[in-house]
């Protein structure tokens, strides 16, 4: 049923002083954003829950769906590095007057590693909007729906 996950959200709020460490890191990694093509930089700076700090920003290919966002690659660094527990993501672009907003792909890629962890949509004044990724996408699939009852089938059918 689409009540199994619970919605409570019991993170505690990130230090004033290390979201601004976190909003700081995305726009610095941002400035190595590497795409000629968008022309649109991003940064993701990601909190693990041991406090380390996993930075990322989109990386561009001629062949254009080869492309890698800023917060997947913050992700895979840090799962390259052995971290799989997340605590927050923090999200910087130049769009002036919105939040930038993760894509589909990233979000279901968040949700792979928790639905209850928070993401900051920020823009370059610092000003922020903070979400979780279940409300980035809500009654999501997640690694958890693979191993929950199902009809059993033989050689694919
Ligand atoms: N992009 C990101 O890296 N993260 C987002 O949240 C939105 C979009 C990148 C993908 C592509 O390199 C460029 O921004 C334009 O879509």
């Amino acid at each position: 049923t689409i009540m199994r996950r619970s919605k409570l959200h019991n993170n505690e709020a990130l230090s004033e002083d290390m979201l601004k460490k976190m909003i700081s890191e995305a726009d610095k990694v941002k400035t190595h954003a590497y795409c000629p093509y968008s022309q649109f930089r991003v940064g993701a700076a990601l909190l693990t829950t041991d406090h380390h700090i996993y930075t990322g920003c989109n990386v561009e290919n001629a062949c254009n769906n080869l492309g890698v966002c800023a917060e997947r690659n913050a992700m895979a660094k840090a799962v390259s590095e052995g971290c799989r527990s997340f605590r927050a993501i923090v999200i910087s672009s130049d769009l002036c007057e919105q939040f930038i907003s993760p894509c589909g792909g990233c979000r279901q890629f968040m949700r792979e590693f928790g639905a209850n962890w928070d993401v900051y949509l920020t823009k370059p004044d610092s000003s922020y909007l903070k979400m979780t990724v279940d409300e980035l996408l809500p009654i999501s699939f997640g690694p958890e729906d693979l191993s929950m009852k199902k009809l059993q089938i033989q050689n694919g059918h």
